[in-house]
C-alpha cells in the first residue's frame, strides 16, 4: 500500500451504519475481489471490492467479512476472515495482514484465517434466519466476469435454500453517498495530487508533445504523491479526439493551435478524482475557443449553485440542460427553432452535449449512490458540463468534485486547479 493506514474509526462507524439497518436475526457476508489473471502467471493488479473496503479497511484478496450482530456469540457478531500468513508465508507472498494488523486496520477483534471459514460460516447459519447477499446493482455495471460474490452468492443459494435472503446492495449505496469526514480528507488528498498533475503539465505541454507524454508525465506525478496512478483510464484527447467521449488511446501528437481535453484523476488510498481540463497546445486559446470554453464553464459555475440539498437529480439534470441550451443558441449551434420542435426525449442540446453532468464520486469513480432520492449534505459529486463540436476540432468539458453542504453552494475540492482561460493562459506563459 502507498498510503498511509486510515482510522479505524472509519471502519467501526460505517459497520454500525451497515448492522442498524438490518433485520433481526440475520447475517450479511461481503468478500474481496479476485486478482483477475492475464495469461501464464501474468495477474492484474490488485483492486479491492469496494464494500469490503468500506466496512473493514482490509485491502486484500482472499478476505471475507462477516457481520452477524445478533449472534448468540459475542465473538461471532463481526468477523474477519483472511488468507493465512506467518513468517515463513511472508518470505514468499510479500506482505499480508497478521491478526494483530488486521484488528488495527479494521477494529474487527475475532480475526480467523480463511480455510476455518466453511465449519464457522455453517455455525453461524445454523443461527441465522436468513442472509444479505451483496450483489452488484450499480446502473451502469456490465461484466461478463464472474466475481467472488457471484460464486459466494450461488453457493449459499444452493447450501441454504430455506434461508431468507436481502439485498446489501441499497444499504451500501446509502452509507457510501453521504461521505464521512475522514472520506472528505482522503478524497481532498487525492484532488490535491491531480492539481500537482496539472500544474505540471500547464508548464509541459507544447506543440509537439504526445498525448502519452501528457500521461506519462501525470502517472509519475502521481505516483511520487503516493497514489496508485490514475482513478479511471486517463482521456488526453487532442483537437478533435475530444468529441470521441472514451478516448482512451491518447497516442496522436498534439498540434499547434488544438485545445486537448485531459479528464484525468489521481486516486488516493483507493478513493477517487476525476477533474476535466482544456489546455491550448500553444499556450492561447483562439477568440472560438475562448467563446466555447466561456459557455460551458457558465454552464459548470450555474449548475453547481444546483448541488444543495433536497434537490432531486433528475431535475437537477433537467435545470442543467436548459442552462446548457441557452449557451448553445448564443453560440449559433442551435436555434430556437431546433428548440422549438425538439424531441423531448433527446432535446436539441443534446447534439453537443450528449452525457449527464454529475454523477457520484467516492470509492468508485462513478459511485454508488442514490440517484432517486433527494441530494444530502456530505454526498460528493461531479460537475462536468461540455459542448463538442466535431466540425470545428474542438470539444470542451470542464468537471471538479464537490462536496454538498449543509447551506450555500457545495464545497470544491478542486478550486484551486487553474480553470479560467486567463489562470491557464498565464500558468502556460509564466
Ligand atoms: N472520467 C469519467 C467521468 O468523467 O465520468
Ligand atoms: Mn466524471
Ligand atoms: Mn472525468
Amino acid at each position: 500500500m502507498k498510503y498511509q493506514r486510515i482510522k479505524s474509526e472509519l471502519y467501526i462507524k460505517n459497520r454500525e451504519k451497515f448492522t442498524s439497518s438490518m433485520e433481526s436475526n440475520t447475517l450479511a457476508v461481503f468478500n474481496s475481489n479476485d486478482i483477475f489473471p492475464i495469461s501464464a502467471d501474468s495477474t492484474m493488479p490488485f483492486e479491492q471490492h469496494r464494500d469490503i473496503l468500506h466496512l473493514t479497511g482490509v485491502d486484500q484478496e482472499e478476505s471475507i467479512l462477516v457481520l452477524f450482530p445478533d449472534s448468540s456469540n459475542p465473538k461471532h457478531k463481526e468477523v474477519l476472515f483472511l488468507k493465512e500468513t506467518s513468517e515463513l508465508i511472508a518470505i514468499w507472498e510479500g506482505e499480508k495482514l497478521d491478526k494483530k494488523n488486521a484488528f488495527e486496520v479494521s477494529g474487527i477483534k475475532t480475526v480467523y484465517w480463511l480455510q476455518d471459514f466453511p465449519v464457522i460460516f455453517k455455525q453461524m447459519m445454523s443461527e441465522a434466519d436468513g442472509i444479505y447477499l451483496n450483489t452488484n446493482e450499480h446502473l451502469r455495471a456490465k461484466t461478463e466476469v464472474e466475481t467472488r460474490e457471484d460464486r459466494f452468492i450461488k453457493k449459499v443459494k444452493s447450501d441454504y435454500p430455506a434461508h431468507k435472503t436481502y439485498k446489501s446492495a441499497p444499504i451500501m449505496h446509502k452509507i457510501r453517498s453521504v461521505k464521512d469526514p475522514i472520506e472528505i480528507e482522503l478524497m481532498q488528498r487525492a484532488c490535491n495530487i491531480t492539481k500537482a498533475g496539472i500544474n505540471r503539465l500547464l508548464k509541459y505541454i507544447k506543440p509537439g508533445v504526445w498525448e502519452h507524454h501528457i500521461e506519462a508525465e501525470l502517472v509519475h506525478e502521481f505516483i511520487m504523491n503516493s497514489s496508485k496512478g490514475f482513478a479511471y483510464t486517463p482521456i488526453i484527447a487532442s483537437g478533435k479526439n475530444a468529441c470521441v467521449l472514451h478516448y482512451i488511446e491518447n497516442n496522436k501528437e498534439c498540434k499547434d493551435g488544438d485545445v486537448i481535453l485531459l479528464d484525468v484523476g489521481a486516486e488516493y488510498a483507493n478513493y477517487a478524482s476525476d477533474l476535466t481540463r482544456c489546455i491550448p497546445v500553444n499556450g492561447r486559446f483562439t477568440d472560438r475557443q475562448k467563446e466555447v470554453y466561456n459557455a460551458v464553464l457558465h454552464v459548470k459555475k450555474e449548475a453547481e449553485k444546483l448541488l444543495v440539498p433536497g434537490v432531486m437529480m433528475a431535475d437537477y439534470h433537467k435545470q442543467v440542460g436548459h442552462l446548457m441550451e441557452e449557451q448553445l443558441v448564443n453560440l449559433k449551434l442551435i436555434s430556437l427553432d431546433d428548440i422549438k420542435n425538439q424531441n423531448p426525449d433527446w432535446p436539441a442540446y443534446k447534439k453537443y452535449f450528449m452525457h449527464g453532468t454529475s454523477h457520484f464520486i467516492g470509492l468508485d469513480t462513478h459511485d454508488v449512490g442514490l440517484w432517486n432520492e433527494p441530494i444530502e449534505a456530505g454526498m460528493v459529486f461531479t460537475c462536468e458540463p461540455g459542448i463538442y463540436i466535431p466540425e470545428e476540432g474542438l470539444g470542451i468539458r470542464l468537471e471538479d468534485d464537490l462536496v454538498v453542504q449543509q447551506s450555500g453552494s457545495p464545497f470544491n475540492l478542486m478550486s484551486d486547479i487553474p480553470l479560467e482561460v486567463e489562470e491557464i493562459e498565464d500558468a502556460m506563459n509564466s
